[in-house]
């Protein structure tokens, strides 16, 4: 890749970036902060693109238009998967937008109507590379599966099983699914990285302010292992 665009929804999930990343130049675009430079001497651009579809959409295609080549989301998620605990990790092997709701006209949920395709598969190398990094980092705390995201935070028992029927998702977050549709649109390879704040439950609002930071560094320590072998 000539440059990796990594992207984090909020300032815990782009901290460790900041640390690690030598930056050599910052644009500002659509209220977005690029900032380009090298980690383990690999080109990166990365960025906070705030929180939800709308933020993360513009995010990435700017991303895209200033040369990005691929694209990695660092963060945070609701388990989904009753096997997740809060710390573990979760590679996308897709992306589903779960809020999108077009059933009363026949199709199902999460499916956009008119278009090509409604679940976005994750690049097959770059799921290799943050799976292998997760299984060295986090050994048996770490799996494959499909990311659910939505403009909802996710906080009730009845939520997140639903979301495990309807869905059988691995992971409930708000950014990733609109990151793969603008990478699919720009035949641009993405991979989406969370770590497990909360598991989306009863006690989701406690549990995210508590473990957001510790699960964001986790995320970037797979993003950090990746750039060593990407
Ligand atoms: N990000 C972290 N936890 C989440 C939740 N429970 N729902 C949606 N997004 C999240």
């Amino acid at each position: 890749f000539s440059k990796i665009g990594i992207i984090g929804a909020m300032a815990e999930e782009i901290e460790l970036l900041h640390q690690h990343v030598e930056a050599s130049n910052q644009f500002v675009k659509a209220g977005i902060t690029y900032y380009e430079g090298s980690l383990h001497g690999k080109p990166v651009i990365y960025c906070k693109s705030g929180v939800g579809k709308v933020n993360a959409a513009v995010c990435t295609q700017i991303l895209l238009d200033l040369g990005a080549d691929c694209v990695l989301f660092t963060g945070v998620a609701g388990a989904v998967d009753p096997k997740l605990e809060i710390g573990d990790i979760v590679v996308s092997s897709s992306c589903i937008q779960h809020d999108m709701d077009c059933t009363p006209l026949g199709f199902a949920r999460g499916v956009i109507p008119y278009h090509e395709r409604s679940e976005f598969i994750a690049d097959e190398r770059l799921v290799k590379l943050a799976s292998d990094a997760a299984s060295k980092l986090f050994s048996g705390r770490s799996l494959t599966g499909k990311v659910l995201s939505g403009d909802q935070f996710i906080a009730s028992r009845e939520a997140v099983q639903q979301l495990h029927e309807i869905f059988q998702g691995a992971c409930a977050e708000m950014e990733g699914a609109s990151v793969a549709q603008v990478c699919d649109l720009n035949e641009v390879p993405f991979v989406i990285i969370r770590s497990m704040s909360d598991k989306a439950d009863g006690s989701a609002h406690v549990n995210f302010p508590e473990f957001t930071v510790k699960a964001s560094n986790h995320s970037y320590q797979i993003i950090d292992e990746m750039m060593k072998n990407i």
